[in-house]
């Protein structure tokens, strides 16, 4: 079978090819509308519905030539119906809708928040049920994945995403945007030197919060002065350390309430979305689940930040059971798993 993927459900313009039978990436084209966001320090909605229409057809077309296919070879197609901006899913499930009637094959919806989930299920061969700690810049939660479409929250963020704290961060520190990736870099220059808060770090359950740790690197940025580049990367070295620390306490009693419910099953665990993509949070992360006996998946980088081979997967993953069309289906921009 081989899945058309689109996703358009924030700022990436994405389509990607996928074989599902080998589990071919055969291609994943992305165009990152940064450039358009960054002197608004976070994503414009209507810039970013402006961009998906510009890109959306050409970029479809490049997916299509790098995998050597033509509309016709395509047997299903699949687009993010939610949750995201709602422009921007209008334009992927239109053009999706549009596809399908042109070649008569059927369009599924895809939820994005399960397409991050399944991601990992691309590469590894990973079983269920398992275990999903999910870090993006809208949502941050611990899943346990039992099996396609049946997804537990254990808990998830009462105010602010991860990747959002990382960005905000970012903002107050003024070094540039999308924040995730900038504060990794400055992170290896500096020391952890800095106490920050850790909301909920104490609560027995597996929620977060990141609002207060946020005005925690406020109150420091405010209490200094002369803003030099010594104490900027110290800041973030601090941060991505507190972060860890607070990932840590959750994801331990997240493989908890797992093994409970699953006493006999290995400790399988993912993290996915685009802070899944930080090297510090990865390396210690490995670590932190030999200690924890459990046995660690992280996707390849440009599979945990928005892409659509993880949209089209979710299509390989349930097209199997449910091979119907969706044309009645409106996109979602709050759509739960
Ligand atoms: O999954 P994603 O690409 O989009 C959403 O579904 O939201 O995640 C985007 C988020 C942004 O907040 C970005 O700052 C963060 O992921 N991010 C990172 C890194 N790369 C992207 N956070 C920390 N370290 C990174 N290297
Ligand atoms: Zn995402």
């Amino acid at each position: 079978m081989i899945v058309l993927g689109i996703e358009t459900s924030c700022d990436e313009t994405a389509a990607s090819i996928i074989e599902s039978k080998k589990k071919k990436i055969l291609s994943n084209i992305l165009y990152s509308q940064f450039k358009e966001h960054k002197d608004y320090g976070g994503v414009v909605p209507e810039i970013a519905f402006r961009e998906h229409v510009k890109l959306i057809d050409k970029i479809i077309l490049r997916a299509l030539k790098k995998a050597k296919k033509k509309f016709k070879d395509i047997d299903v197609i699949a687009a993010t119906g939610g949750p995201g901006l709602h422009g921007g899913l209008l334009i992927g499930t239109t053009i999706a809708k549009s596809i399908s009637l042109s070649i008569d094959k059927p369009y599924i919806p895809i939820n994005h928040l399960e397409g991050h989930i399944l991601s990992p299920r691309i590469e590894y061969n990973l079983s269920f049920p398992y275990l999903a700690l999910l870090v993006t810049g809208g949502h941050t939660m611990l899943v346990i994945a039992h099996k396609v479409g049946k997804y537990e929250i254990l808990g998830m963020t009462l105010d602010d995403a991860l990747g959002e704290a990382f960005d905000k961060t970012a903002k107050l520190l003024d070094i540039g945007f999308p924040g995730g990736p900038q504060i990794e870099k400055l992170a290896k220059k500096g020391s952890p030197s800095i106490e920050l808060a850790q909301p909920l770090i104490r609560s027995n359950d597996c929620n977060f919060s990141f609002s207060g740790l946020k005005t925690s690197v406020l109150k420091i940025i405010n209490s200094k002065k002369k803003k030099t580049d010594k104490f900027k990367s110290d800041v973030c070295c601090s941060f991505q350390y507190t972060v860890l620390n607070i990932i840590k306490k959750k994801c331990e009693l997240g493989l908890q309430i797992f093994e409970k419910k699953y006493p006999n099953k290995k400790k399988n665990f993912v993290v996915v979305g685009g802070v899944a993509s930080n090297n510090f949070i990865r390396k210690n992360l490995e670590k932190f689940t030999i200690i924890n006996n459990s046995n660690l998946y992280v996707p390849e980088k440009s599979l945990c930040t928005d892409n659509a081979a993880m949209i089209a997967w979710v299509a390989v993953e349930k097209f199997k059971k449910n091979k119907k069309n969706n044309f009645d289906f409106q996109p979602l921009p709050n759509w739960h798993i």
